[in-house]
Formats: C-alpha cells, sequence, structure tokens
C-alpha cells in the first residue's frame, strides 16, 4: 500500500514545502507559499502532522495583534484538515543577531533573547498540543576556535536546556525535548556535532529524561556516518525521540534531498530497523515519520507537491521492500547462516566469568584457526537485500 494514510503519521515542516529556494549563490525560483495553504495540500497528500519553526508561521518581529490573528487563522486550517502539531522549534539562525551564535552566543544579552524566543513559542507549541519541541543549534559553533570558550560553550548550552526544559515542567506543557545534531553548516563547525556527542552530552543534564535526540539522515552522512547505525544506538538508549528524514550523497553540503533520493540502500536499513527493529520483529520507533527536506531549486510549485509525496512513497515503497526481505524464507536462512540471531545471546553461560575461566572449549580447545577460516554469507545477505531493493524478488 504505497497510498499514504494518516495512519502512517507522516509530517512535514512548514519550512520544507515552503522553502522558496533562495542559495547562497541565488536568489529565490518560487514565491513563497502561505502556511495554511502548506496545510490543505499536505492534508490532502496523505500527511498526519505539519511542524514549524515560530517564524516560519509568524515572520520575526511581527506585533502581537498580527501575531494573534495569523495564529488563529493557522488553527482554523488545522481544524479544518484535521492535521495535528507533533512538534515545534524555534529559528535561532536567520536573523543576524544570532550570526554569533545564539544560545551558546559570547554576548549574554544575545543568549537571553535567543531563551525567551525559544519559551514564547514553546507557548505556543503546548498550545497547538505538539509533545516534541527540536532543538537544532545550526549558529551554535564557530569557525575560529580561539574566539569561542568551549567549554563554557557546553556550560551555557546545558543551562539552556535545563532551563528550558524546567519551564516546561513547571507551566505543565508535558513537552519531550529532541536535539539534532549537525557537524557543519552554517557554522564551520557545528556543536554537538553527531548522534553519540548529543547522547553523552544529555547524559550530563539535570533533566536527562525529558531530552533526547533529532537525528537527520543527511546531518550524519555529512560526516561520513552511518544513520542506521546512529539511531540504533538512540532507539537502544531510549533517546530516538523524532526523527528527520531526507536524502544525502556523502560527504558534501547539506543536500536535504527526498528521503531515498541519496543513499538508497542505506535508506532501506532505516526503514528496515524503524519498522522491524522492535520487538518480535515490530516496529522500533513509533513516533512522527518526520521529513525535513527540500524541494530542488529546479522546482515550480507543481515539483515542489510531487517532493512532498515522493517522501511519502518511497518510505512506504521501502517498508513494503523490508516487510518483503524479512518474510522470504531464504533471507531467514541466510541470516541464520551468517549467524545474526546468535548474536542475541548472552556470551557469558551463567552471568559470572567463573564459568568462562572453567570452559576449556572457549579457551585452551578452541580452534581459533577454523573459527577464523567459517564462511561469511554475509555476500548473500547484501545481495538478497538488493534483489528485494530493486523489485527482483517476491
Ligand atoms: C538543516 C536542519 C534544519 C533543522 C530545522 C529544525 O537541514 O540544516 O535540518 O532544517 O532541522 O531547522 O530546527
Ligand atoms: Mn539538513
Ligand atoms: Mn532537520
Amino acid at each position: 500500500m504505497t497510498q499514504p494514510t494518516r495512519e502512517d503519521r507522516f509530517s512535514f515542516g512548514l519550512w520544507t514545502v515552503g522553502w522558496n529556494a533562495r542559495d547562497p549563490f541565488g536568489e529565490a525560483t518560487r514565491p513563497p507559499i502561505d502556511p495554511v495553504e502548506s496545510v490543505h495540500r499536505l492534508a490532502e497528500l496523505g500527511a498526519y502532522g505539519v511542524t514549524f519553526h515560530d517564524d516560519d508561521l509568524i515572520p520575526f518581529g511581527t506585533e502581537s495583534g498580527e501575531r494573534d490573528k495569523i495564529i488563529e487563522r493557522f488553527k482554523g486550517a488545522l481544524e479544518e484538515t484535521g492535521l495535528v502539531v507533533p512538534m515545534a522549534t524555534t529559528n535561532l539562525f536567520t536573523h543576524p543577531v544570532f550570526k554569533e551564535g545564539a544560545l551558546t552566543a559570547n554576548d549574554r544579552g544575545v543568549r537571553r533573547f535567543a531563551m525567551r524566543k525559544v519559551m514564547r513559542n514553546m507557548d505556543l507549541a503546548a498550545e497547538l498540543g505538539a509533545k516534541t519541541y527540536v532543538l537544532w543549534g545550526g549558529r551554535e559553533g564557530a569557525e575560529v576556535d580561539g574566539a569561542k570558550d568551549l567549554t563554557a560553550a557546553l556550560d551555557r548550552f546545558r543551562e539552556s536546556i535545563d532551563t528550558l526544559a524546567q519551564y516546561s515542567e513547571d507551566r505543565g506543557y508535558g513537552l519531550r525535548f529532541a536535539l539534532e545534531p549537525k557537524p557543519n553548516e552554517p557554522r564551520g563547525d557545528i556543536f554537538l556535532p553527531t548522534i553519540g556527542h548529543a547522547i553523552a552530552f544529555i547524559s550530563t543534564l539535570e533533566h536527562a529524561d525529558l531530552v533526547g535526540v533529532n537525528p537527520e539522515v543527511g546531518h550524519e552522512q555529512m560526516a561520513g556516518l552511518n544513520y542506521t547505525h546512529g539511531i540504533a544506538q538512540a532507539l537502544w538508549q531510549g533517546k530516538l525521540f523524532h526523527i528527520d528524514l531526507n536524502g544525502q550523497h556523502g560527504i558534501k553540503y547539506d543536500q536535504d534531498l527526498v528521503f531515498g533520493h541519496g543513499d538508497v540502500l542505506s535508506a532501506f536499513a532505516t526503514v528496515d530497523l524503524l519498522e522491524h527493529g522492535g520487538p518480535n520483529g515490530g516496529p522500533a520507533y513509533d513516533g512522527p515519520r518526520h521529513f525535513d527536506y527540500k524541494p530542488l531549486r529546479t522546482e515550480d510549485i507543481t515539483g515542489v507537491w510531487e517532493s512532498a509525496a515522493a517522501n511519502m512513497r518511497t518510505y512506504l515503497l521501502l517498508k513494503e521492500r523490508a516487510a518483503a526481505f524479512r518474510a522470504d524464507p531464504e533471507v531467514q536462512e541466510a541470516l541464520a547462516d551468517a549467524a545474526v540471531p546468535e548474536l542475541a545471546q548472552p556470551t557469558l553461560g551463567d552471568g559470572s566469568y567463573e564459568e568462562l575461566l572453567a570452559d576449556r572449549s572457549a579457551f585452551e580447545d578452541f580452534d581459533a584457526d577454523a573459527a577464523g577460516a567459517r564462511r561469511g554469507g554475509q555476500v548473500r545477505l547484501s545481495q538478497l537485500a538488493v534483489e528485494h531493493l530493486l523489485g527482483a524478488r517476491g
């Protein structure tokens, strides 16, 4: 079934379809889209949710009377379509005030302004029923190492996130926070550059239980890392609070392609993990399938909606392929042949090393040469995955 429904829980940022394709080298190639129009079009295409940065909905500096009108109009569109707002976030990167950082800017006034900007949009997020608040620190970083006290920056990051979590608790918002790692762009180097850095940082927070990650496919791949491995660790640590799906071709600028339009074999592994990596082969992640992509700059408005639909259709096709892969008896046999299920068995016999030390077959009588000469069976698995992906089997 490749027709998306609300049950698939697909969501899109207003800034994705709404990107007017201005880039560092050229002017916009498309007119702006009214957020209300985006809500209607996304609902027609089968999405269930829409997300936004404060400034995507309410332009920076809008006076409060006008702000209220915009919010009312947006709420009207949500009511008409039934679309929900599962997540919201803050733009802490466009305005020049954030050129040297936001929550970790050297200038304390900028940091205090940034915190207030986040808190104000958290009020709106809670009002609209959002459950997750994303923090992407696009300007939190540096080009000049000596221009930043790097450990003080981490102190300020921790201070901000703990304060925002406390604010959510005190107001009864019940939000969970998801830090979004990215190695670089727009800053030369961004703080908390990968999933691993973010999870290690979270363990130092007072409100660590309220904070997880929002990993984006392209961001890990920009660092040459394996996205599926990264989200597997986040899942294993109970930290995959949200997800940004898109496509990327290796180590270069952030492409934000349609999901699956970059490394498609990796996208297959990601969907297989999300849909089959949980208990008894079920889903490992039950949150929104959120797309954070940019329609190509070459496209007109038709291409915008084509690309939005393409994200969902690609996800569903990969989901179908992953299910067929898992159900194929030859795949099950190949998995067993490659000893994949054996990894779930603990290494120790009875939980203590005494048993291991007493077991002569584990060491003294162990035939390391025979084990080293054993057939791997991994090429067969790899080919089976490729064949399922290409639709060559079942
Ligand atoms: C990027 C980022 C951003 C963030 C978004 C949330 O592509 O560099 O993904 O799009 O996800 O701004 O704050
Ligand atoms: Mn990106
Ligand atoms: Mn993102």
